[in-house]
């Protein structure tokens, strides 16, 4: 497959060729003050995505087409970017070594997103199959249909060993990681901790008004009536439903005994190479 910086390149549905779209992003010009959450995908892009546009809006007012629009791999025309105001809230599923340089130079503030890797196979199958012509089973998922040259659940180390190895060589730069998990158990809190690290510290009050009015229940009651960004219409004329379930442990629903005891052989692989970071959660 195709490489960049070292890095294999993921599907971009964008009008550019993938290479002179990743060289555009890691050109980009980025500015002190923006905040890019990074994560594999079905991690929660989308929930924490919200949760900053209120924090830094300072209204708990559903913004819903924050993440289409601002996610690097998916912008086709990223001079758009330049349009927004401060703080610019980006987002993006490249690994480390293909964000833009000027992130790091600039010491650009970044949200990482984990999920237990069961759920996020399990949200990843779901999504992956509602684009499909063709449905496909968990069972041929597990085993890496139909993702081909695509996202596979596998990359998902990759993902997290490469956002470490970034973190080691860069201890300066600032990241808060926030697993799934803790914020479905204790949003206000998370939230709380996420006001201060991006240099806005919001009151208990506010920030237990935030964790309300993003619950599962009322992203996903707005989500359907957003406006399609054209990004997401070239990839497919289907309208994505991002918002499934939203719970913790779904995977118990879905992998047979021999199914996840498979995947444990796999994760204990993977463990051997070092995960950079422990998910939440029975591994
Ligand atoms: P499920 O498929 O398990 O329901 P992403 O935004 O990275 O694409 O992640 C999508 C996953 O996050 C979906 O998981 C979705 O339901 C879940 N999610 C989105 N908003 C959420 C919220 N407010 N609370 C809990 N889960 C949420």
């Amino acid at each position: 497959g195709l490489l960049f910086n070292g890095v294999r390149v993921m599907k971009c549905p964008v009008k550019d060729d993938p290479m002179t779209h990743l060289k555009k992003i890691y050109d980009l010009p980025m500015r002190v003050d923006d905040i890019i959450i990074t994560a594999y995908p079905k991690c929660g892009t989308h929930w924490v995505a919200e949760i900053l546009h209120m924090l830094t809006s300072g209204a708990t007012e559903y913004s819903g087409r924050i993440k289409a629009y601002t996610m690097l791999e998916f912008c086709n025309d990223l001079t758009f970017l330049d349009t927004l105001t401060s703080p610019r809230l980006l987002n993006s599923h490249l690994y480390m070594a293909q964000l833009p340089r000027g992130m790091v130079d600039k010491k650009v503030k970044m949200v990482h997103m984990i999920r237990n890797p069961k759920d996020t196979a399990v949200s990843l199958y779901h999504h992956l199959n509602q684009s499909a012509s063709k449905q496909f089973t968990f069972d041929n998922f597990l085993k890496g249909y139909p993702c081909g040259d695509y996202i596979v659940f596998s990359q998902q180390f990759d993902y997290l060993r490469q956002m470490a190895e970034f973190e080691k060589s860069h201890p300066d730069h600032p990241i808060m990681h926030i697993h799934y998990e803790d914020l479905k158990q204790d949003p206000a809190a998370i939230i709380k901790e996420l006001s201060q690290f991006i240099g806005t510290p919001a009151s208990d009050d506010f920030c237990q008004r935030v964790a309300a009015a993003c619950c599962f229940s009322n992203m996903k009651k707005v989500d359907p009536t957003r406006e399609r960004p054209e990004c997401l219409r070239l990839l497919t004329e289907k309208r994505l439903e991002i918002y499934r379930k939203g719970v913790v442990g779904d995977w118990k629903n879905h992998f047979t005994v021999a199914q996840s005891e498979a995947f444990d052989e796999f994760l204990a692989e993977q463990k051997q190479k070092g995960f950079g970071f422990t998910p939440r959660g029975e591994l």
